[in-house]
């Protein structure tokens, strides 16, 4: 039951951000099964270039959903999320490094929140968190029709100064990546990324 529920109003959101129209193209209207999970990922690529649609407040927030629905070491969620649509802003991503800004209608900046870190050498573990956080926000991105792009931030120096600048972050708000976002200007063909040799059973 309480599986439901989480899924019920987020199933609701999807539908509505895509129109649920018979043209859609999202893995999520074609079917609703395990095949269609799936298939997401494996036809999940990076999207630089967007048309100018706008993304809907609603379609933003059921990738918010999912970016805080990712795995976190103990628990712990130490991330915040900057959405950023002001073109102004976008722009600045842009001049700096991340062309795909340019075209982007909106990104979400996914940041570590130190204020509160594991002990030890599990202090860390906020690079993994919002990683996961960052992939289920690309995944969401693709269910619902809209193309996105990972752009890396942290730990580059550079890049985490320029947008804590920008964005007027505090100290203990780290940004590890920046999600792009807008409906994709054209077709895209997925990287075929599998090797069997990456693969090892039991043994080395
Ligand atoms: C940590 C990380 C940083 C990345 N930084 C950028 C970036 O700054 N700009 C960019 O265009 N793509 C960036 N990417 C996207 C990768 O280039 C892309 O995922 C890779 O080429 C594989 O292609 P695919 O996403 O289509 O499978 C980054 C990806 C990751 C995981």
């Amino acid at each position: 039951m309480k599986k439901l529920s989480i899924l019920a109003p987020l199933a609701a959101l999807i539908l509505s951000a895509c129109g649920n129209s018979s043209d859609c193209g999202s893995s999520v209207c074609r079917t609703s099964s395990a095949e269609a999970a799936i298939e997401n990922i494996m036809t999940r690529t990076s999207v630089r270039d967007y048309t100018d649609t706008p993304i809907s407040e609603a379609t933003i927030d059921t990738l918010l959903r999912a970016g805080m629905a990712a795995p976190t070491a103990r628990n712990r969620q130490p991330w915040k999320f900057l959405v950023v649509t002001e073109r102004a802003s976008l722009d600045s991503l842009a001049q700096g490094n991340w062309k795909p800004a340019a075209k982007a209608q909106a990104a979400i900046i996914i940041c570590g929140d130190l204020t509160n870190p594991l002990e030890g050498e599990g202090r860390d573990y906020w690079v993994q968190d919002c990683s996961a956080a960052t992939e289920n926000i690309l995944l969401a991105a693709h269910a619902v029709g809209l193309g996105a792009v990972w752009c890396g931030c942290y730990p580059v120096s550079e890049r985490v100064s320029l947008v804590k600048n920008l964005f007027g972050m505090p100290d203990e708000i780290i940004p590890l990546s920046l999600v792009m976002l807008g409906y994709p200007n054209g077709e895209q063909t997925p990287k075929d990324k599998y090797k069997a040799d990456n693969i090892h059973y039991n043994k080395w």
